[in-house]
């Protein structure tokens, strides 16, 4: 396939980037995984491209007895470690804005010795009474954070302003309909929805936001963007890590509730959802609900043939051998956990009628590959047929989310030479190459948006109970069955009967790490 680089046609890039105001943090959880991987390197990217406010701090709270010297220590290696480039502003005017407090999640005390710690930090940094009290702790600690925090009054300020206090929740949130919604009630007694910011990391991927400016700021794609002129759309999100040090949370939860509930079906919804009346928060993210509304509920007595659910065994993966889940620690030998979803999803209404969504989620697999393939329709007749290209390929629109950020188009193109010679041309454009910058972290993005108090890139509850619903049969099924998950070779593909979901309708898989 021949490579086309296309280059930007305007330099007129309209690049809006709001400060955030001020405002602390409260991170819960402080030295545990997500903090120390993701959360300090993105506020210390927001602090070096001057969007954090002069008065941003950060209280890091959490069991461990830490000093705030030790807890910015400890933040400041993680940063260099999570880094991977030379900052221009030192760390260490950043992590001054750093304090930690210890105590239990569960006493009363914890939470009126954070209300006079912040209390007097506000007073040093002037934030104005804006917090934002952020879960990055194991999901079964959630309600009694929220509930002491209610019990504290530390959810709703003094002044009576709901806003300027936030709840930030990483997912997953509930592990099915019935947890999440008691989840959601215990959250909403002390937590209005417009305080809640239920994370979904996906949603802040460059290419994730771009597929609505690519949708609705372009007059020429949403009139292809249907029944009529798409054969089909594959999403596909796989990884070639493994469980690494997670097997407590992911052996109780599985592809389906760690990427399937959630980064999938927000995929879905943003790829297939109607144009929304505004770009305000709620409209978008009525659009979605909507969507995600429409999809065909998965029937109990077929759904072996429209999902499929895989266990990476042994394999290796770039030359190195690595073991299979069954091996992995902290999972028990016999476990039936899934490490790999692939489904087929319908969509009832005019547009998406008799388009399947195919989606697949993995770890383990040969590729880190996360895109959303959207496959037109042959052409009708070819007019070649008589010069042997009785079969042309068709058209197929990627939006390629990682590893590499851009979207590329695929057609067919005359070689030049031969009277007629045709070959399939890539029209690739690569966020880095064009814009010559390192891609922002999803988290950065998260964080400035909760700051300034946007709430479209974060999920709405509806959206949770909608996606959760939908896979209440599934988890029926194998709570009652136990069904036993196929075993694929860590490194591979795919497997046969993950082909077999797809190929059963006379389609394909991509290939992992196709352009
Ligand atoms: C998380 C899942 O939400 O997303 C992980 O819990 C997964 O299991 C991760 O590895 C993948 O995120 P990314 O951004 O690396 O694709």
């Amino acid at each position: 396939m021949e490579k086309i680089q296309p280059t930007i046609a305007s330099q007129d890039i309209v690049c809006v980037e709001t400060v955030a105001p001020p405002s602390d943090i409260v991170v819960f959880g402080a030295s545990g995984d997500l903090a120390a991987r993701k959360l300090y390197v993105s506020l210390f990217n927001l602090f070096e491209y001057e969007l954090l406010s002069e008065s941003f701090y950060l209280l890091g709270a959490g069991r461990k007895q830490l000093s705030d010297e030790q807890f910015r220590k400890f933040a400041l290696e993680s940063i260099r470690k999570n880094l991977g480039k030379e900052p221009t502003k030192t760390i260490e005017t950043f992590v001054k804005k750093l304090y930690y407090i210890s105590g239990n999640y569960d006493e009363p005390q914890f939470y009126q010795k954070i209300k006079s710690r912040l209390a007097e930090l506000d007073q040093i940094h002037k934030v104005d009474g804006n917090h934002i009290f952020y879960l990055a702790v194991p999901p079964f600690l959630y309600s009694t954070i929220v509930e002491q925090l209610g019990a504290a009054k530390l959810s709703c300020p003094e002044s009576g302003e709901k806003k300027k206090v936030k709840l930030v929740v990483e997912k997953p949130f509930g592990r099915d309909l019935q947890s999440a919604i008691e989840l959601n009630n215990i959250i909403r007694k002390c937590f209005d929805e417009s305080q809640i910011y239920r994370i979904d990391h996906y949603l802040g991927k460059e290419t994730v936001q771009n597929i609505l400016i690519f949708r609705f700021a372009n007059a020429i794609f949403e009139p292809v963007w249907n029944r009529n002129f798409i054969d089909h759309i594959q999403i596909t999100i796989a990884e070639t890590v493994g469980v690494e040090n997670r097997a407590g949370y992911y052996d109780k939860s599985g592809a389906l509730r760690d990427m399937f509930q959630n980064h999938t079906l927000q995929m879905v919804s943003l790829v297939a959802m109607e144009p929304p009346a505004s770009f305000g928060a709620d409209s978008i993210r009525d659009e979605k609900v909507k969507l995600l509304r429409s999809i065909r509920p998965f029937e109990p007595k077929s759904l072996s043939s429209n999902i499929v659910i895989g266990q990476y065994g042994p394999g290796t993966i770039d030359g190195e051998q690595v073991p299979g889940y069954l091996d992995e620690t902290g999972v028990s030998s016999d476990s039936k956990t899934e490490t790999y979803v692939a489904a087929k999803l319908f969509i009832d209404n005019w547009r998406w009628q008799g388009v399947p969504f195919y989606c697949r989620t993995g770890k383990r697999l040969s590729h880190k590959d996360t895109e959303i393939a959207i496959t037109f329709k042959k052409v009708p007749h070819s007019l070649f047929a008589s010069v042997g290209f009785e079969d042309l390929p068709p058209n197929t629109l990627i939006m390629q989310i990682q590893p590499e950020e851009g979207i590329s188009l695929n057609f067919q193109a005359k070689r030049p030479g031969a009277k007629i010679s045709m070959s399939t041309l890539n029209m690739n454009f690569s966020y880095q190459t064009i814009f010559g910058v390192r891609m922002p972290e999803a988290y950065q993005r998260l964080l400035l948006d909760c700051m300034v108090g946007d709430q479209t890139l974060f999920t709405r509850y509806d959206a949770v109970e909608v996606a959760w619903k939908l896979l209440v049969p599934l988890l029926q099924q194998w709570e009652s069955e136990a069904i036993i998950p196929y075993e694929y070779s860590a490194g591979a593909d795919s497997f046969p009967e993950a082909d077999a979901l797809i190929e059963s309708d006379d389609r394909k898989w991509r290939k992992l790490g196709e352009p």
